[in-house]
């Protein structure tokens, strides 16, 4: 299993684990790829900036992939769709590597869809809202077990949001990125405490 984006994978990589995949990930940077293996317990990542990702990939994922989770899409996704399992399937979270075109990218090769009769289908974090007691429930455990870790990284100031939103597309962040705009005033409560309010 391969999943895109290193932190999303910050937390997705861990729901996989659990379930038992192989999960791979894939970050701008080898500093960040050291952080997906050795904090975060993928089994692998790769420098999507390399030179041969294809071959990168096949080495990391030998046996294909199976689950794509993908918020990036362009050239990353036309190399993954070459190499994706009969019956793959593929969550189409973002397009990241998109949003600031200024001409309509041309579309990938779909080929690999039909051949391997693969689904893709979008995802909006909002579709799920009805189950998300049961996910904090789920995670708070996780946390608790040390299953799951996660990272953020906090911007003080509204007047620094621009700067902070920017660094997005350019990979400038390591860790969830906030931006705090006062003193959290529940930040004495716990996840359980908030989960029943
Ligand atoms: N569908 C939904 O409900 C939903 C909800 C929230 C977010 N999203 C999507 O999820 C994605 C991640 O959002 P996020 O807010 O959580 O931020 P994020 O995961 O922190 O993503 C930012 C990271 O994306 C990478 N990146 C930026 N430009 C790139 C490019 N051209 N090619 C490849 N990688 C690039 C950079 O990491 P590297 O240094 O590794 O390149 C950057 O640090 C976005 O596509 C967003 O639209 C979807």
């Amino acid at each position: 299993m391969t999943i895109a984006r290193v932190y999303q994978q910050r937390r997705l990589s861990h729901y996989p684990k659990i379930k038992g995949c192989h999960v791979v990930g894939l970050a701008g940077t080898d500093a960040k790829c050291r952080l997906v293996t050795q904090s975060l317990g993928f089994d692998a990542c790769i420098n999507y900036r390399e030179n041969n990702l294809a071959s990168a990939l096949q080495t990391a994922c030998p046996r294909g992939i199976d689950i794509y989770f993908d918020s990036v899409a362009g050239r990353i996704m036309e190399i993954v769709l070459e190499q994706i399992n009969v019956g793959a399937r593929i969550p189409l979270v973002g397009l990241i590597s998109q949003y600031n075109a200024s001409k309509l990218p041309p579309g990938p090769n779909l080929m690999p869809l039909l051949a391997k009769r693969a689904l893709v289908q979008g995802f909006l974090v909002g579709d799920y809202a009805a189950r998300k007691y049961a996910f904090l429930a789920d995670m708070w455990g996780w946390l608790q077990s040390g299953q799951v870790s996660y990272q953020e990284q906090i911007v003080d100031g509204l007047e620094n949001a621009p700067e902070a939103f920017l660094g997005l597309f350019s990979g400038q962040n390591t860790g969830k990125l906030l931006v705090r705009v006062s003193p959290d005033p529940t930040a004495a409560e716990s996840l359980p405490k908030a989960m029943a309010a």
